[in-house]
């Protein structure tokens, strides 16, 4: 079965809230996907999921094969992909918990591509419709969200020091460990990608805070059902 619409979720989103119609075992040339594909049923409409971290919750983001996550995705005629995840908040105004759908993304440490053997110079850009289409499902649930704003990642699986996110803040507005890399391949393979964050913790000396890994896993966990709710709520309208 097919899908157009893909969905990677991260830490704390093991469900999306929607009935599973067929998981999929998927072999890609890069390996196998993180996790089963699961094929879901969002109000009529089919979507693929993968979770980023494993069913377990055991792969950690720098060993996560995004390659073949997109690969399973594209092969199932995924055209519009949505990255879940957890970030922490690089401006004391973004305060946590909050939801982000990023513009844009620095990811200078880590830059994956499909390209080893050919040529191939793709333009970075997140798609302005699909954010939006995100943008007005928040609306419509009445759950406030930041609409734009610069994604950074880092390669973890170490938080950063507060140097580093004294360095980042003066670029971007929320640090995570996986955007830019499904962004980049999302667009080598032609798909329409924007991503919707969770802000779980403010990053390192932001407003004074040290944070703590089990805890940003704790508030993801509560807070993720926002950003669930408004991929639903987009899936079923696309
Ligand atoms: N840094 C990097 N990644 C994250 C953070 C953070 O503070 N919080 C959630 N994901």
């Amino acid at each position: 079965m097919r899908a157009r619409v893909g969905i990677i979720s991260g830490s704390g989103a093991y469900d999306l809230g929607a009935d599973v119609i067929e998981e999929m075992e998927l072999r890609t040339p890069y390996g196998h996907p993180s996790s089963k594909v699961q094929l879901v049923d969002i109000g009529g409409n089919p979507a693929a999921f993968i979770r980023r971290h494993g069913p377990e919750h055991t792969i950690p983001p720098h060993m996560i094969d995004h390659r073949a996550n997109i690969y399973a995705l594209h092969s199932l005629g995924v055209e519009a992909l949505i990255s879940i995840g957890s970030v922490g908040s690089l401006k004391e105004e973004i305060k946590p918990p909050a939801v982000v759908i990023p513009d844009d993304y620095i990811s200078p440490f880590r830059v994956d591509t499909f390209f080893d053997t050919e040529v191939s110079h793709i333009t970075p850009s997140m798609s302005e419709v699909i954010r939006k289409g995100l943008k007005e499902s928040a609306e419509r649930l009445g759950i406030p969200v930041h609409y734009g704003g610069t994604y950074v990642q880092t390669l973890g699986p170490r938080l950063e020091t507060k140097a580093e996110i004294r360095m980042l803040s003066q670029f971007a507005d929320i640090v995570g460990m996986t955007v830019g890399s499904e962004a980049t391949l999302a667009k080598e393979m032609e798909m329409e990608f924007a991503a919707i964050c969770s802000v779980d913790n403010y990053a390192h000396g932001i407003g004074g805070e040290v944070p703590d890994f089990q805890q940003i896993l704790s508030n993801a966990r509560k807070n993720q059902e926002r950003t669930k709710a408004i991929v639903r709520d987009f899936v079923e309208r696309f």
